[in-house]
């Protein structure tokens, strides 16, 4: 019942496209007929599937930590079963931005679980470092469980604070609005002024991309991190703390930030680094729709989504995807395509993703919403090829909106937007699912199924489609450039939060409307729940680590029967023995480990006998139990 039609509609929409009159830019009206029913399809299952992601009562995420956010359900080819901080930071941010809009309880108790988690994540010793120095914020991921993941990963990621204090300085100004001053002051604030104070320690040395792959400076990270000083500042002067640090460092990442523009046409998205790139990638789109500010209008200096530099780089990303992807044959190079990180990128062989594309409309998007609210157009000699692709012969100056040229380019831009969001979603299959990836040539999902990112970055362009934006961030000066660029950070001190817990009952103050509370997607209660056992045993080449209790699926206590573990995501710190067994829904299982050499021997883990509920839960299907060998 809740199946979507999408691959039926929009395979009849891919015929009319043709035969429909097309409009400015050779897309018709049917393509926006089209994103409408796709967004009113998909919005609820992409809401649904990504609070499925959210631990502890999330069907795909049950059973973690409360709070913890699953990257994917997805154990092995690829293994994301992890919390990530930039991840799951950009997902509350989305979460923060629709609960702001409408008050809904349930959002608000996942909202808060959220931040009490970041407690625990600050303070724990991690591979990147420790609190003490404030290095360990720098940890890219952790165990469900909230431990740290112990192992080789490309740390640190200095985007991780910065997100992250922007989610929780959105939770922070509800509250303060709602008259919950003291709730931020007293909870929030110190965990928060963590993650600013490593900002403005740790921006200006090197660290891994959001991608992971390059150790550099990432324009996406940089972007993020001038946003999280100046919110940061506003916030702290509101609080009665000092900002001072915050607002003196800004405007020096702001400086850095002008660095990773190549004259005339694109955004560098990774510098101090020789990653043999062009730099042409997906993370600039990113970084202009995570920092976007309809306050800022299209202000260059922070590559407002609008700004003529922006502009002019959306296209020359977007242009270096049509050539390389089998799904882009054949579409006219004034039509949006899908879209994947970068060109170069050889992940699962390179394929467009669908938070990439999703980008590439929510960019256009915002920047209608500005030049709307503006009742103007500026195009300037930089950004006069990307309007010249949508709109032929227009030239460079300012077109008010009484203009034919301005609704010219409204039409086109609005039509070049949807034709990003239809791209993305000719690869929907049809239960609405949204994987990392979809195949270069044949379109089919790819990577880490359910991915949690997938589904936040279809809400956030289907909002700013809907004229839904966030709230400005940007303080006056917030945009000035100093005139040179020094790469002065300030060390900060760092303690671990004492408040773990919200108070009860924070309710809106009188007035404010109240949504729909979020209802899950009813599903039955399933007789049998696919059990991953995650094990941590270390073992030597010929050893296998098998699982063996009480049920006959666990081998009744056989160490003949026992069930084997795989170890394709072994690694000698980080020792991980994983399988998937059938086991009835509610049934009682007491299990152990044990280590099977290649001669047979067994060796038993110690007491006690795991004992383990299989969650008999609506929709839950598939739950990881994670264990630690017992020596
Ligand atoms: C540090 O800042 C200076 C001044 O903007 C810049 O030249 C340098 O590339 C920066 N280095 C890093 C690693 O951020
Ligand atoms: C990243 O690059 C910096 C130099 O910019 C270097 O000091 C650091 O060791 C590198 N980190 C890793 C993990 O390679
Ligand atoms: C386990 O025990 C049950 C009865 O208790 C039996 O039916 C089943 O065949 C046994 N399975 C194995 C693998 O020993
Ligand atoms: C574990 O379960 C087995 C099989 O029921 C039982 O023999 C053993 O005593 C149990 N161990 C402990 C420590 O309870």
């Amino acid at each position: 019942m809740h199946v979507l039609s999408t691959a039926v509609l929009l395979g009849s929409v891919a015929v009319q496209k043709v035969l429909g009159r097309p409009g400015s830019n050779g897309l018709s009206d049917i393509t926006k007929r089209s994103v409408d029913s796709f967004i009113s399809a998909e919005t609820p299952i992409a809401l649904n599937n990504l609070l499925c992601n959210v631990g502890p009562d999330g069907c795909r995420a049950f059973g973690t930590s409360a709070g913890a956010v699953i990257a994917s359900p997805s154990t092995v080819d690829p293994d994301y079963y992890y919390m990530w901080t930039r991840d799951s930071a950009l997902v509350f941010k989305n979460i923060v931005d629709r609960f702001t809009q409408k008050y809904d309880a349930g959002l608000q108790r996942r909202i808060e679980q959220y931040i009490s988690a970041q407690v625990t994540l600050q303070g724990i010793s991690n591979p990147s470092g420790s609190l003490s120095d404030g290095s360990g914020l720098g940890e890219p991921k952790f165990e469900l469980t909230l431990n740290q993941f112990t192992g080789n990963w490309g740390r640190p990621q200095r985007d991780g604070p910065a997100l992250r204090a922007i989610a929780l300085i959105g939770y922070s100004k509800w509250l303060i609005n709602n008259n919950y001053q003291s709730t931020v002051s007293s909870v929030i604030w110190p965990i928060v002024k963590n993650d600013l104070n490593y900002v403005a320690q740790y921006w200006n040395q090197t660290g891994f991309d959001l991608w992971e792959e390059v150790n550099g400076s990432s324009f996406f990270t940089v972007a993020n991190q001038h946003r999280a000083l100046v919110e940061g500042a506003t916030l702290a002067t509101t609080l009665g703390q000092s900002g001072s640090t915050y607002s003196s460092v800004a405007p020096q990442i702001l400086c850095f930030l002008q660095r990773f523009w190549v004259s005339g046409s694109y955004i560098d998205s990774n510098i101090n680094v020789n990653e043999g790139r062009t730099g042409k990638d997906a993370n600039s789109l990113l970084a202009s729709i995570h920092t976007f500010d309809p306050s800022l209008g299209c202000d260059a200096s922070t590559f407002q989504p609008c700004s003529d530099k922006a502009l002019s780089n959306l296209k020359v990303v977007v242009d270096s995807f049509r050539s390389i992807y089998g799904v882009n044959s054949g579409i006219s190079a004034s039509s949006a395509v899908a879209i994947g990180r970068y060109p170069e990128d050889v992940y699962f062989n390179g394929n467009p993703w669908y938070l990439a594309t999703f980008a590439a409309a929510e960019q256009l998007y915002d920047a209608l919403y500005v030049w709307k609210q503006a009742g103007s157009i500026t195009v300037t000699s930089t950004s006069l090829a990307f309007f010249q692709q949508l709109v032929p012969g227009v030239a460079a100056g300012t077109y008010s909106s009484s203009q034919s040229t301005y609704t010219s380019i409204i039409n086109a831009v609005s039509a070049y937007a949807d034709g990003f969001m239809n791209e993305a979603a000719k690869y929907v299959p049809a239960d609405g699912s949204l994987a990392e990836q979809f195949d270069k040539n044949s379109g089919t999902p790819l990577s880490a199924v359910h991915l949690t990112w997938s589904y936040a970055s279809f809400l956030t362009a289907a909002d700013r489609r809907a004229g839904i934006v966030p709230s400005s961030w940007a303080s006056s000066g917030a945009n000035t450039v100093p005139s040179s660029c020094s790469g002065a950070s300030v060390v900060g001190s760092y303690s671990r939060p004492t408040a773990t817990s919200f108070p009860p009952s924070q309710t809106p103050k009188p007035g404010v409307p109240s949504g729909t509370p979020f209802t899950p997607i009813p599903c039955a209660t399933p007789t049998s729940v696919a059990v991953t056992f995650h094990e941590l045993a270390t073992t030597q080449f010929g050893q296998t680590i098998k699982v063996v209790g009480s049920v006959p699926e666990l081998g009744n206590w056989s160490t003949n029967a026992a069930v084997a573990l795989n170890a394709v995501n072994y690694a000698s710190n980080h020792p991980l023995w994983l399988g998937s067994i059938n086991l009835a829904a509610g049934e009682v299982v007491q299990y152990k480990y044990i280590n099977v050499g290649s001669d047979g021997s067994v060796t038993w883990e110690s007491d006690p006998n795991h004992t383990y509920t299989v969650p008999a839960v609506a929709c839950v299907t598939q739950v990881v139990k994670e264990d630690t060998w017992q020596s």
